[in-house]
C-alpha cells in the first residue's frame, strides 16, 4: 500500500512539472487527489485497516495528498502570475513574462524544506472564527491578549484571522497526532499602514505534536530550517516571549550575519536579531484540539514571511508587497 501511494506521489508530481496549462493541472488535480481518486479511495479505506497500517498509511497518504496539492496550488499560481501579465491589455506585446511574488519564493523554499522534514502543509480560512483564531489558542473572550492582534470583524462575528495559529485546532482534530503540519497563508489586522506595518501580510505557522517532544527538538528543528535557508550554520538563541498558546513561549534570535555578533546598525548593536516567535504548545490548546495533554507534547512557531521575504530582497517598505506594482515585483527574477 505504502509503495502503491509513492507511486502515486511520484506520478502525479511528475505530471505537474510537466503541465502547461490550467486545463492540464485541474485534470491531474482531479485524477490523483479528486473525489474519485485512488488516493482518496486509500484514505477512506483507512479506518478499516489494523493498528500499524493505519498509523502509517494514514501519515503517508495524507501527506502525499497535501504535497500533491501543494504543487497543485504553487503551479497555478505561477500560470496565475504569467497569465496576469501576459492578459494584460495595456502592457507592451513584446515584453517579458513576469515572475513569482517575493512571497511566494520564500514561501516555497520554507515549505519545501518543511516537507522534507515530513511536514503535511495546509491552508486554512482567511476569514474565519473567533473560535479558531483566538478560543482554541487558549484567548478566551475579553482576554486581554487579544489587544495585541488588532482585529478586522465582519458583520456576521467572524475575522479576518490575524494570525495563521487559527490552523492549529483544525489540523489537530482533523489529523489527530503526532503531528507535524505547516500552514502559510496571509493574515489582516487593523494597523495604520506605514513603511513597516501593513493591514495584510503572510505569516508561516508550523506545529509538531508527538510523545516526548521537547525544547530541544524544537532548537533542532529551528536550526535546520535556517541552516537551509541561509545555507549556512546560524546561531540562535531564545528570549522569553508571552503568547497565549505556547507555555514557555520564546523569541528565537540569530546571531546577526551582517557583524557576525560584534553589533551594527542592523542589529540594532545587539549583536542579535529577532527572528520567529515559537513555544511549547500549551496544554489547554492541545486538549481543545483533543490531545491529552499528559501523552503528548509539542512545539509551535511563526514564520513571518513578507519579513522575511522583505529581509532577503532588502525590501526596506512593506507597503511595496502588495502594490501589485509589476516594475518592483519584476526584480525579483527568482522561480519563473
Ligand atoms: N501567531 C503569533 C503572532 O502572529 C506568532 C506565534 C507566536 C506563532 C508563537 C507561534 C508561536 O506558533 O508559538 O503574533
Amino acid at each position: 500500500m505504502l509503495e502503491k501511494i509513492k507511486k502515486i506521489e511520484k506520478e502525479a508530481l511528475e505530471n505537474l512539472e510537466k503541465a502547461k496549462t490550467i486545463g492540464e493541472i485541474e485534470e491531474i488535480k482531479a485524477k490523483y487527489v479528486g473525489k474519485n481518486s485512488e488516493l482518496i479511495e486509500i484514505i477512506k479505506g483507512i479506518k478499516d485497516l489494523d493498528a500499524d497500517a493505519k498509523k502509517e498509511v494514514g501519515k503517508q497518504s495524507h501527506l502525499t495528498k497535501s504535497k500533491i496539492e501543494n504543487k497543485v496550488k504553487f503551479s497555478l499560481e505561477a500560470l496565475e502570475e504569467i497569465a496576469l501579465e501576459i492578459f494584460d491589455t495595456t502592457y507592451p506585446v513584446d515584453t517579458e513574462v513576469g515572475t513569482l511574488h517575493p512571497v511566494t519564493i520564500v514561501a516555497k523554499e520554507v515549505t519545501d524544506i518543511l516537507e522534507k522534514m515530513g511536514f503535511m502543509i495546509l491552508s486554512g480560512p482567511e476569514k474565519d472564527s473567533e473560535y479558531y483564531n483566538f478560543e482554541s489558542l487558549n484567548v478566551p473572550k475579553d482576554h486581554p491578549a487579544r489587544d495585541m492582534q488588532d482585529t478586522y470583524w465582519t458583520s456576521d462575528g467572524d475575522v479576518l484571522r490575524t494570525q495563521t495559529s487559527a490552523v492549529q485546532n483544525r489540523a489537530m482534530k482533523e489529523y489527530g497526532v503526532p503531528l507535524r503540519m505547516a500552514a502559510p497563508g496571509r493574515c489582516f489586522r487593523n494597523e495604520d499602514m506605514d513603511a513597516s506595518h501593513e493591514n495584510t501580510f503572510f505569516q508561516l505557522e508550523g506545529l509538531v505534536i508527538d510523545k516526548d517532544v521537547t525544547i530541544e527538538n524544537l532548537i533542532y528543528v529551528m536550526k535546520s530550517i535556517l541552516k537551509e535557508i541561509y545555507k549556512t550554520d546560524v546561531d540562535v538563541r531564545l528570549r522569553p516571549g508571552y503568547f497565549p498558546f505556547v507555555e514557555p513561549g520564546f523569541e528565537l534570535d540569530i546571531k546577526c550575519a551582517i557583524c557576525g555578533g560584534d553589533g551594527c546598525s542592523t542589529c540594532k548593536n545587539t549583536g542579535w536579531i529577532e527572528l520567529l516567535p515559537c513555544g511549547m504548545v500549551h496544554p489547554n490548546v492541545l486538549k481543545e484540539g483533543g490531545v491529552d495533554p499528559e501523552e503528548y507534547t509539542g512545539f509551535a512557531f511563526g514564520i513571518g514571511l513578507t519579513r522575511m521575504a522583505m529581509l532577503k530582497y532588502k525590501i526596506d517598505d512593506i507597503r511595496l508587497m502588495n502594490s501589485g506594482d509589476i516594475r518592483v515585483l519584476s526584480q525579483f527574477g527568482e522561480g519563473q
